[in-house]
């Protein structure tokens, strides 16, 4: 197969006088002085309704930056229509069609939509302009690039032939339509979903967050322009249970690729199971939901490193990564020294809104997540010495949903804010005595229902070894003296197991697989 080698889009610096930084500059500035229309897009059609809900920066939430149009089931409906029309004549496009219109669109975010897709991912999801640029650009580029190299290694997996025998394996889409629920936190994550079934022949309905759609609108109008047919995608904007109500009750329904909650994802499951005799086919169930990441250190562990993978894994993107680190088993002989590097980083890392690009630390995206990760806060504050904050924990939400970055040291083990998944800029810290490296390594194992991803921060090599081997089951993603965020598409694959989902590996041939139906052809010649 002659595809173009991918190669991971180089990540743009904004450093000032950088011309990319003046063009970005200048889309947020137009950005925010225009207010936008966000439609549906349903088959060849934008829809506007009467239910308009506000856009509005979290960082600066009584500013309007639009409104987007919200639908109803009989959208939804529409919606799958529009799909199933759509089906026959994409499925029955050669796989080199499909792939360039994906590379184009690839091609259209490197270059003309740069600028105005990372803008809409600041201003509307609170990210800064660097985080924007790994999510929105260089992560989504590298999916729709390396998702090319997927399919066609996919489809050159063939069976054996034999002496007047030719057998040949066909990669058909799935028989109905997709469904793409998406989370808010990452652009790239939110095209991929319904990017990834398509590219494989097949046609989706797509619901992005609403905290999402700012950046989701972008997405839309560069799969439009990069040659995507009418129909085989299709954003829905109504509300999940409204969607999920017709959806999960509709014949053609073949799969779901979820990125979300793991509570959502279960309350999800748990539906299609009750509608299983409904379906044609046995729905694909793709989902990559929550997690509560560790960062694990040895005592031969070097402690600027440790204190610097967990300044940046818990708290970038003001720790709402579903990679972030949000606990910390450390050795009693480096916390004073990780604890001093940390305190001299967070006392120079600046909290506030996106616009000013030395802001490291932005808002959490939306009321009801600060009004969560504050109550934890509280609870803690009444701990009776369980647990206490020691850097950070102040919060604020009079202009834009600002929490500074926070550090709980807890001496329990199964404390709340070391086990759940808080999502915000929260790191709980647990110090163990040297010797009690292997008892630690089963209260990692234990104490969390999730398995997303986690790191080991040591030098001693039996040490890593030793966790790595104890703590197989304990991460999708490990990371051996590394953060446990920023995965690479194409070289660190994405995904967790137990409770952090299904494990089907975005960013790699894993996840594509689940989007074909194959059939075997045997031809006697
Ligand atoms: P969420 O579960 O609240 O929402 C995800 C999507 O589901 C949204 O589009 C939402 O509107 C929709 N939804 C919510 N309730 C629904 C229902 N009852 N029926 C149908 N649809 C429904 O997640 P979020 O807050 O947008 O994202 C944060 C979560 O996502 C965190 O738990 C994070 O760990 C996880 N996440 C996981 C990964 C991963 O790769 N494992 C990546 C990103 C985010
Ligand atoms: N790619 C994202 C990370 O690893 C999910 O942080």
């Amino acid at each position: 197969f002659n595809v173009p080698t991918p190669i991971n889009e180089p990540v743009k610096t904004y450093a000032p006088g950088t011309t990319e930084r003046a063009s970005l500059k200048k889309a947020l500035e137009e950005a925010r002085s225009k207010e936008i229309e966000v439609p549906m897009y349903i088959g060849s059609r934008e829809v506007f309704t009467d239910t308009k809900i506000k856009i509005a920066p979290p960082h600066d939430h009584q500013h309007v930056l639009g409104y987007f149009h919200e639908g109803n089931a009989s959208h939804v409906q529409e919606a799958i229509d529009a799909a199933l029309a759509a089906q026959a004549s994409w499925a029955a496009l050669s796989w080199e069609q499909r792939a360039s219109i994906f590379l184009k669109a690839a091609e259209l975010v490197a270059g003309p939509y740069r600028a105005e897709i990372n803008a809409a991912t600041m201003l509307g999801q609170s990210k800064n302009a660097y985080q924007a640029e790994i999510d929105a650009a260089c992560e989504f580029i590298d999916f729709l690039r390396f998702n090319v190299k997927f399919m066609t290694d996919i489809y050159a997996q063939q069976p054996e032939s034999s002496p007047g025998v030719w057998n040949r394996m066909e990669y058909r889409p799935l028989e109905g339509f997709v469904f793409a629920l998406t989370p808010f936190n990452f652009t790239a994550i939110a095209g991929n979903l319904p990017a990834a079934p398509a590219l494989m022949g097949n046609v989706v309905l797509w619901k992005p967050a609403y905290t999402q759609v700012y950046a989701a609108q972008v997405l839309m109008k560069v799969f439009k322009e990069a040659g995507l047919p009418d129909g085989v995608i299709n954003m829905i904007l109504v509300d999940g249970p409204v969607a999920g109500e017709v959806i999960f009750k509709h014949p053609d329904f073949a799969g779901i690729h979820f990125t979300g909650s793991t509570k959502v994802f279960q309350t999800i499951w748990k539906t299609i199971g009750e509608n299983i005799a409904v379906y044609k086919s046995f729905p694909r169930i793709v989902g990559e939901t929550g997690g509560k990441d560790f960062v694990l250190a040895h005592p031969s562990a070097n402690a600027k490193a440790v204190a610097t993978g967990l300044i940046r894994g818990a708290f970038e993107y003001q720790g709402q990564k579903c990679s972030a680190a949000s606990r910390a088993y450390l050795p009693a002989n480096l916390w004073e020294p990780i604890r001093g590097y940390m305190q001299e980083a967070l006392a120079e890392i600046k909290m506030g809104g996106v616009e000013d690009f030395s802001n490291f630390i932005n808002a959490v995206i939306d009321e009801k997540s600060f009004d969560k990760i504050v109550f934890y806060l509280e609870k803690t504050e009444q701990s009776d010495g369980k647990a206490e904050i020691i850097m950070g924990g102040k919060y604020d939400k009079s202009k834009g949903y600002f929490i500074e970055p926070t550090v709980i040291l807890t001496t329990d083990p199964g404390y709340v804010t070391l086990c759940e998944e808080l999502f915000g800029p929260v790191l709980t810290v647990y110090i163990y005595e040297p010797d009690d490296f292997e008892q630690v390594l089963d209260i990692v194992n234990s104490t969390s229902p999730y398995a997303l991803t986690g790191a080991i921060f040591a030098q001693d090599r039996y040490a890593i070894e030793t966790a790595t081997r104890r703590l197989s089951q304990a991460a999708g993603n490990f990371y051996i003296n590394d953060k446990p965020t920023g995965a690479v598409v194409g070289q660190q694959p994405f995904g967790g197991s137990r409770a952090s989902g299904t494990n089907d590996k975005a960013g790699s041939v894993l996840n594509l697989l689940r989007w074909v139906s194959p059939r075997v052809l045997k031809e006697t010649l």
